[in-house]
């Protein structure tokens, strides 16, 4: 499967959004990852509806919604009207997953399902076919900047395995940690959607980082 590499905004410079999309997007980023943090599912907080609208001016990028929310029903027609293109939200908080697939579906926007490394990766085996995007986080969400969990790796074998078995060409995304260490092992692994925020916007080089994240070059 083709390799995208999705720069996570959360590490840009927040009083310069859109230049920060801009930039990325002219060094050749193929997704703009927006991380969206409650203070309650996660202990951080960062950008809203409003945010993501003001972005959506500034960049053509496909916006990839990452939500970290205890009640993410009540926010994804809220982004789907600000303009992002895929609204992820996480197995862990939604009463009935099958029912939010429905409300990002009808809202007009891709739908990714995300989990959180301490929880099994089969709780999200049904709903594969029924989604776009798998996203593995490969650190415990709330903060850009943490080291890669190792564990992740046979996570992302298993949910590839499990796409391949079900005949799905399923975009499995990683994310957290992902640098030019760790992008060809999960690439090895089966994902083929790296979320990075760091490791691109703290690059004196950005198009190069992100060339390298997408060949899976080992520095
Ligand atoms: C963490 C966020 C990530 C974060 C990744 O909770 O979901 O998207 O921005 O940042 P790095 O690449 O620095 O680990
Ligand atoms: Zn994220």
């Amino acid at each position: 499967m083709k390799i995208k590499i999705a720069p996570s905004i959360l590490a840009g410079d927040f009083s310069r959004l859109g230049d920060e999309a801009e930039k990325v997007e002219k060094a050749g980023a193929d997704i703009l990852h927006f991380d969206v943090m409650d203070g309650h599912f996660v202990p951080n907080l960062t950008l809203g509806p409003q945010a993501a609208r003001d972005i959506r001016k500034r960049t053509s990028l496909f916006i990839d919604c990452h939500l970290m929310l205890d009640n993410p029903d009540d926010f994804i027609e809220k982004f789907a009207e600000a303009g992002t293109n895929n609204i992820t939200f996480h197995v862990e908080v939604v009463k009935d997953v099958r029912k939010t697939i429905r409300q990002v579906r009808e809202a007009g926007a891709n739908c990714g399902i995300s989990l959180k490394p301490d929880t099994s990766i089969e709780t999200v085996f049904p709903y594969l076919p029924e989604i776009d995007m798998l996203l593995i986080m490969s650190v415990y969400p709330g903060f850009g900047g943490q080291d890669f969990m190792p564990e992740s790796i046979d996570r992302i074998r298993a949910a590839r395995e499990e796409a391949s078995k079900l005949k799905i060409p399923l975009d499995i995304e990683v994310d957290g940690g992902i640098n030019l260490e760790t992008a060809p092992l999960v690439i090895e692994a089966g994902a083929n959607v790296l979320v990075a925020g760091t490791s691109i916007y703290g690059s004196s080089d950005i198009a190069g980082a992100i060339r390298k994240l997408r060949t899976g070059q080992v520095p």
